[in-house]
């Protein structure tokens, strides 16, 4: 099954993926981690892409499709996907169909995650990732047991650096770049539209049911 979630920052895409890879069993491919990955093991992606990601900026095509189309190649790819971030502009969308093609694994389904934009800021601002595991909470709508404490394994809860009110502007306004894509692929037949605004495990559940279909 390939599958890709689209949605503006904090529509709950990475939330949804966490729970999409375990019931599923395929992998989830998010460039937003493997970016921020980059950055903290501080080779060179990561100080090429570190200032984009901190201002909230998009990451320039050419880095990200090259880092997607390693990714795809390996094994635990094989079996399918979840693509989650990406793609996120028309020409990575247009390298995406290129990468499937030739590997000849179409996409099943485009998972449209969709909120309205009242309720990102809350929902970024409160967010707080594990450091270890990377499961995500929100201090008010997934609290952990322990407040700064994952209730998986322990680990210390951060805040994302471009978690800030003023990232978050930013990439609200560079979803101009990325809104085109859900006309894009509705078109193509593929879009499944989900009410982002419902609680999480609703959300869930209704992603469970469109994606029943492919598994
Ligand atoms: P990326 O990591 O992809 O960030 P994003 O798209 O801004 O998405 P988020 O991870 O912020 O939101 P989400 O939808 O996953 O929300 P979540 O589930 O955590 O990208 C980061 C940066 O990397 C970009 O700015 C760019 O610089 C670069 N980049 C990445 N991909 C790129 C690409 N393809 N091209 C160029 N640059 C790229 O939920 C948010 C919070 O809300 C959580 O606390 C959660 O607990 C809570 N929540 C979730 N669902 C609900 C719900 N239903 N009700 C209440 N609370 C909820
Ligand atoms: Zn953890």
């Amino acid at each position: 099954m390939q599958v890709i979630l689209v949605g503006l920052p904090g529509a709950g895409k990475g939330t949804q993926a966490e729970r999409i890879q375990s019931y599923f069993g395929i992998p989830h491919i998010s460039t937003g981690d493997m970016f921020r990955r980059a950055v903290a093991s501080g080779g060179e992606l990561g100080q090429q892409v570190q200032s984009y990601l901190n201002s909230g900026r998009l990451v320039p095509d050419e880095i990200t499709i090259k880092v997607v189309q390693e990714r795809l190649v390996d094994e635990d790819a094989q079996r399918g996907f979840l693509l989650d971030g990406f793609p996120r502009t028309l020409e990575q969308a247009d390298a995406l169909d290129g990468m499937l093609t030739e590997i000849g694994k179409p996409i099943d389904a485009v998972l449209y995650i969709h909120v309205s934009e009242d309720v990102l800021l809350a929902r970024l601002t409160g967010r707080r990732i594990c450091r270890q595991c990377g499961t995500t909470y929100h201090v008010i709508f997934q609290p952990p047991k322990e407040e700064g404490v994952c209730d998986k394994c322990g680990g210390e809860l951060y805040q994302r650096s471009d978690d800030s009110e003023e990232a978050v502007k930013t990439r609200l306004e560079q979803y101009k770049h990325t809104a085109p894509l859900i006309e894009y692929y509705r078109e193509r037949g593929v879009l499944r539209q989900i009410d982002g605004l419902q609680p999480i495990e609703q959300v869930f559940e209704d992603v469970q049911a469109v994606l029943a279909a492919y598994a």
